[in-house]
Parts: structure tokens; C-alpha cells; sequence
């Protein structure tokens, strides 16, 4: 999707359609005061999401003007206007127009912010997950959005454009179920995407990883026919003096659940267990493309987690990279092995900061439901600084514990540590994040559950059904936010 300028009245619009913002209780724009003097006051009252086709019936140059209510000004949020595009780009959509013009709605002191969320709102409302229809042509796509507003956005508008992009990237992998994107197809996309932007690029196949004993990898990889990978990407890899971070996500093409399977009800949504390895990529592609001044890793293990002859069993003790030993005591819990080794190799590394994210657990789902990602941190500091990103972006996060009592949940009759907390499932998110702080080392840490927020079930005002790309724009955040300092 195309995304420019416009700096010219709301009169002189030429696209077909004109998407107009308007605060509960506040004036018309007055230059459309021709076509809207003639609608009556409760037709539209700008209530929260409300939204109003009036026709111009040939007194200007674009045919539809549709209102879009912001509600009341103290209670306006930055996704309102998220949502505002969205509506404005599914409205182009109906009625086949492919190119639209959004009024820039008059924010005290945030235009630069609000002109970005409008261009996420636009561009994340254009991807369709339909790239597996066999009829292309069903599906209209509107090409060109233009933000119409006479003040200084042009940064502001390529910002919203880079992070939108690449938050449809992290959807279009993402949305290939585990027949299409394998390990292999996870790697290569990392190379590509690498070649592209200038990083630099490891993967390490299963020998190498028998090689680094990597055992929890290989373990969750048993039972699979296909080899499992792990990849490494860095972006100003040589930039030594630079702040230096590194992102972990959780590639697991498809979740079974191994000896320890899963019922067999809603079991295809487990394609989306690799989210969190297909938002690094997204995260390593937004980055490099804005140009944080930062030096990143951005690192996945992946592999299948399936059954099989030759799969883990329950009971088994695997030996990590990082000397602990892990007593496998439910298959299902596979997401936490192979994080186990991925941290504990980037640990190494000793950024200032790790970030993870993993769909880890079901119980995060119990816990917050699907508003907010679960956040775990070793360090007061990262955590706000998360939590503030999350504000920012509308990628919420909400903190939650990690006493020691947790980690004393996962120690192992056997080995150091046993793979689940609780046969009942207590605490499961939790005795999960701890279980992974025992990777860490002394890094500053923190881990995002975003196993309630991989796909969008339900109705969503500018994200279509299916992989959201929930996570990116946040940890982008957070990055930014930690440059500055
Ligand atoms: N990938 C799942 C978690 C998940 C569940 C993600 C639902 C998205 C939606 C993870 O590997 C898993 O199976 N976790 C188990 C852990 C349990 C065995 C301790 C779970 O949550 O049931
Ligand atoms: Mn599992
Ligand atoms: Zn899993």
C-alpha cells in the first residue's frame, strides 16, 4: 500500500472516498458544511466507532464522505485512530474504491503520532489472508492512501508505513500452515530477509547443534521427520560501541504436543505456535529499516513438536547448553526446551537486554484473556519500559510475578529442573517464565507470553481473522524507547 500526503483543504479532495474523524460534541469540519449542514444531528452523534456515509451528491469532487466517531476528547486513545483508517480502508474496500483520503483529526500536541496510527491503521486494514484462494480476483485491494493535513508528518507517516509493512510481513509467514512453513522455510526466510537488509546471518543445522549440544532443541526435534534449525541474525554486528539488545522467539511449526498430544479439537491453530520466531523477523526487518541506533541479535530455534517412535518421552532428562539438566516431564511443555537452549546461547552473548516471545502457555489465555500479553522480568526498569511501549502501541502487556516460590515449583526430583511446575497446572504461565529465567544467566530479561494474541478469532477493527502480528510493533517500541537512554 502506497501512503502520501495531501496538503490541501478537505474541499478539494479528489478520491472517491473521504474519511473524516469527528469528536464527540465538536463542529463538522466547516469546509464540508455543504453536505453535512442537510444530516441531522442524531443521525451521527461521533460515538465511540460509529460510523456515517453521506453522499455529496456532486458538490465536491469525492462522491462519499464517511464519518467516523471518535467519542469524548478525555477519553481518546491513540488506537481510536488505528481503527478510524481501518474503517476508512474496509469502507473503500465495499464500495471498490482503490484509492482513499483520510482527514488527519486535529490531536492536541500528538499530529506526528496521530498521523502514524493512522497509516498503521490503513495499512494493517489492507492485508487479507487470502493468498492460498485459488480466485485472486474476489478480493479488491485498495492501493493508495492519502493523509490529508497541512502539518509536518512525512516522518511520521514513513514510520506507520515501516512498522505496518512489516507487521503484514510477520502475517503472511506466519499465516503458512506447517506443511509450508518448515524449519528449513523459517531459515530461508531469515536468510532472505537478512540479504535484504544487510545483517548478518547464522544458521545452524541439526549437526551443528549435536555438535554445540544443544539437547533441548534436539530433544522437542525427536519425534519430527524434518531436521530442526537455529538462527541467528545481527544487525550492526560490528557496531561495537552501540547499546546492544538482543530478541528470542519460539518457533515451533507446529505443536502437537508429542507423546503428551493434544486433543484433537482446534488442534490446526497450533500452526501459530512459531509466532514468536516469525516476530523476530519482523522485529530484525522493522529495526534495520528504521535504523535504530542500536545492535541487535535477533535469534529462533525451530522445529515440529510431534509424536512418533522415536519422539521424547515423559520422564525423560535431557542435558541444556547451558550444563542443566531438565527432567521432561509433559512433551507438551516444548516451547520452554527450546527457549532453554536459545537463551542460554544468546546469554552468552551478554546483551544488556533479552526479549522474548513465545505463544508458551495456554494459562495466559486464563489469566488475561486476549487484551493483554503476559510480561515476566528480572528488571524493573525493562518491565515499564515494556509496559510503556505497550500503552503506546496498543500492544498491552501486563506484568505479572516471578518470586522465587515459583522457580522452587519447577525444581526436579531427578535433574535441576523439571519442563511443568504443577500436575494441576498452578501458576502455569508463571512456573513457565521461571523456568526460563534459569537460562538466562545474569542478563536483564524479559519474556512475553503472546499465546492469547498469535491470531485474531473475533472481530477486530483493522486486523482481519487470523495471524495478527501482535508483539512487533511492541518490542520495536520498547527498543526505540531504549535507545534514547
Ligand atoms: N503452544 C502451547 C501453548 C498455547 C496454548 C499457545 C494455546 C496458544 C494457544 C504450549 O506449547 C503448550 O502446549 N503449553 C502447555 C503447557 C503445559 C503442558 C504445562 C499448555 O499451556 O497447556
Ligand atoms: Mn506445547
Ligand atoms: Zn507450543
Amino acid at each position: 500500500m502506497q501512503v502520501n500526503q495531501s496538503k490541501i483543504s478537505l474541499s478539494d479532495v479528489k478520491d472517491e472516498v473521504l474519511a473524516v474523524a469527528v469528536l464527540q460534541g465538536k463542529e463538522l469540519p466547516k469546509e464540508l458544511s455543504e453536505v453535512t449542514k442537510h444530516m441531522r444531528k442524531e443521525e451521527f452523534e461521533a460515538k465511540q466507532g460509529q460510523t456515517h456515509v453521506l453522499s455529496t451528491l456532486g458538490k465536491f469532487k469525492f462522491s462519499k464522505l464517511l464519518l467516523y466517531g471518535l467519542g469524548e476528547e478525555k477519553d481518546l486513545n491513540l488506537d481510536f485512530l488505528r481503527r478510524f483508517a481501518g474503517s476508512a480502508v474496509r469502507y473503500a474496500v465495499s464500495v471498490k474504491s482503490a484509492s482513499v483520503s483520510i482527514a488527519l483529526p486535529n490531536v492536541k500536541n500528538a499530529s506526528e503520532a496521530a498521523a502514524q496510527a493512522i497509516v498503521e491503521g490503513a495499512v494493517l486494514a489492507s492485508y487479507k489472508p487470502i493468498k492460498f484462494k485459488s480466485k485472486q480476483d474476489d478480493y479488491f485491494e485498495v492501493k493508495n492512501i492519502s493523509v490529508v493535513s497541512k502539518e509536518n508528518i512525512d516522518e511520521a507517516l514513513k514510520r506507520g508505513s515501516t512498522l505496518a509493512h512489516s507487521q503484514n510481513y510477520v502475517r503472511d509467514i506466519n499465516e503458512n500452515p506447517a506443511n509450508i512453513a518448515t524449519p528449513q522455510v523459517l531459515a530461508q526466510a531469515a536468510r532472505d530477509l537478512s540479504k535484504q537488509q544487510g545483517l548478518a546471518c547464522t544458521v545452524f543445522e541439526k549437526s551443528d547443534l549435536q555438535k554445540m549440544k544443544m539437547n533441548a532443541i534436539l530433544a522437542v526435534n525427536q519425534g519430527s521427520v524434518l531436521p530442526p534449525v537455529l538462527v541467528i541474525m545481527e544487525y550492526n554486528k560490528d557496531k561495537k560501541d552501540l547499546p546492544f539488545y538482543a530478541v528470542v522467539g519460539k518457533g515451533i511449526t507446529f505443536d502437537s504436543g508429542g507423546i503428551s498430544i493434544k486433543p484433537a479439537k482446534g488442534m490446526q491453530e497450533m500452526k501459530y505456535d512459531k509466532t514468536g520466531a516469525v516476530t523476530t523477523l519482523g522485529i530484525m526487518k522493522a529495526v534495520s529499516e528504521l535504523k535504530l541506533p542500536i545492535r541487535l541479535i535477533g535469534a529462533f530455534a525451530a522445529t515440529e513438536n510431534m509424536p512418533s517412535g522415536s519422539a521424547q518421552k515423559p520422564g525423560d532428562i535431557i542435558t541444556a547448553y547451558n550444563g542443566k539438566t531438565i527432567e521432561v516431564l509433559n512433551t507438551d511443555a516444548e516451547g520452554r526446551l527450546i527457549l532453554a537452549d536459545t537463551l542460554a546461547y544468546v546469554a552468552e552473548r551478554k546483551p544488556q537486554a533479552i526479549i522474548d516471545l513465545a505463544t508458551l502457555t495456554g494459562a495466559i489465555i486464563i489469566a488475561l484473556g486476549r487484551y493483554r500479553i503476559g510480561l515476566f522480568s528480572n528488571d524493573d526498569n525493562l518491565a515499564k519500559n515494556i509496559f510503556d511501549a505497550g500503552e503506546q502501541t496498543f500492544e498491552r502487556v501486563w506484568r505479572m510475578p516471578l518470586d522465587k516460590e515459583y522457580s522452587e515449583m519447577d525444581k526436579g526430583d531427578f535433574a535441576d529442573v523439571k519442563n511443568i511446575g504443577s500436575e494441576m497446572g498452578d501458576a502455569g504461565s508463571i512456573t513457565a517464565a521461571a523456568f526460563l529465567q534459569e537460562f538466562v544467566g545474569d542478563c536483564k530479561w524479559a519474556h512475553l507470553d503472546i499465546a492469547a494474541v498469535d491470531a485474531i478469532a473475533e472481530k477486530h477493527s483493522y486486523l482481519d481473522k487470523g495471524a495478527s502480528g501482535i508483539g512487533m510493533r511492541l518490542v520495536v517500541e520498547s527498543l526505540a524507547r531504549l535507545a534514547k537512554k
